[in-house]
């Protein structure tokens, strides 16, 4: 069980408080990519899923001023009272806008606001905001919209670390790029490469990992499958990372560990056995 007073990552940076005591921050992670519907918010709940199921303390932001999608995601639309804005704003507290999650005791999050604009956020109280909740938080765990404007600055202002999320298209590999490009060297960016299809790979149809991280050479954190579940979990708004089984929920358990600093062995994808019926399509076929 994670507590805030025992940090997995000892680099951490600590504040002092009235009795002179150590508290040690959580860590503050954005999830991004610069092109659109790459899959940032999908992650952004199942990572929050996967480290909760581990006992850490987890906040989600989401930052996606105007467009809100991390509540339904999380199935919590409509437990909804404060926004983020209200909280920037100081119309509501902290506290009122925290919305406990209905699955993971550990897990809360903080909506957009759906009737504002990105350019409405001051980025120094958001900056302020992430720094709060790394007082309470094992993680902070902010995504981010789609884009390098406005919304993308205010979604890392308080952020330490990245994730880049890419999917295996030449699109989205040359916006990760420029995305770690305006990132710089302070975020220590990590990838996760979503929504790879390992028979079409196998075929030449699609840009492998290794394809991928040839032109990004960044720290590969995971690979998720294209996985027709998480459509399913998330019209549910059941994160699929709520399951104990699954070659798709395993790979984002395995970047929750490895988020906390477990060593895990690496990352792939594997190849789905054909079923017994594929099989005997094939042999029925004459085995073409
Ligand atoms: N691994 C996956 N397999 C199948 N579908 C996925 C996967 N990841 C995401 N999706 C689907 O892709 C769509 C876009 O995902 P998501 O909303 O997470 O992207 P996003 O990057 O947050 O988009 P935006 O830039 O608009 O905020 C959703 O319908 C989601 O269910
Ligand atoms: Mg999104």
């Amino acid at each position: 069980m994670h507590v805030l007073r025992q940090p997995q990552d000892p680099t951490q940076e600590a504040t002092h408080g009235v009795t002179g005591e150590t508290t040690k921050l959580g860590r503050a992670i954005v999830v991004t990519s610069g092109k659109g519907g790459v899959g940032k918010t999908t992650t952004t709940a199942n990572l929050g899923t996967a480290l909760a199921q581990r006992g850490a303390r987890v906040a989600l932001i989401d930052a996606d001023i105007g467009l809100r999608n991390l509540d339904i995601v999380l199935g919590l639309e409509n437990r909804i009272r404060y926004h983020v804005l209200d909280v920037l704003e100081e119309t509501a507290t902290i506290d009122d806008a925290l919305i406990p999650d209905k699955h993971s005791e550990t897990l809360f999050l903080l909506a957009a606001a759906q009737a504002r604009e990105k350019d409405e956020v001051d980025t120094e109280k958001m900056r302020a905001l992430v720094a709060t909740l790394r007082e309470r938080f094992d993680y902070v765990i902010i995504d981010s919209p789609a884009g390098i404007e406005k919304g993308f600055k205010n979604a890392v202002a308080g952020a330490e670390e990245a994730i880049v999320v890419c999917t295996p298209e030449v699109s989205a590999v040359r916006d990760v790029d420029r995305i770690v490009g305006l990132l710089g060297n302070r975020f220590r960016p990590q990838l996760i490469i979503n929504r790879v299809r390992p028979q079409l790979v196998k075929k030449g149809k699609m840009l492998s990992v290794e394809d991928v991280n040839a032109f990004l050479r960044l720290p590969l954190l995971g690979v998720i499958a294209d996985e027709p579940q998480i459509i399913v979990t998330t019209n549910r708004g059941e994160p699929l990372a709520l399951q104990r089984e699954g070659a798709t929920a395993n790979a984002y358990h395995a970047i929750a560990a490895r988020i906390a600093g477990e060593n895990v062995p690496a990352p792939t994808v594997e190849l789905k056995k054909p079923s017994l019926l594929e099989k005997m399509g094939t042999m029925l076929r004459g085995g073409r």
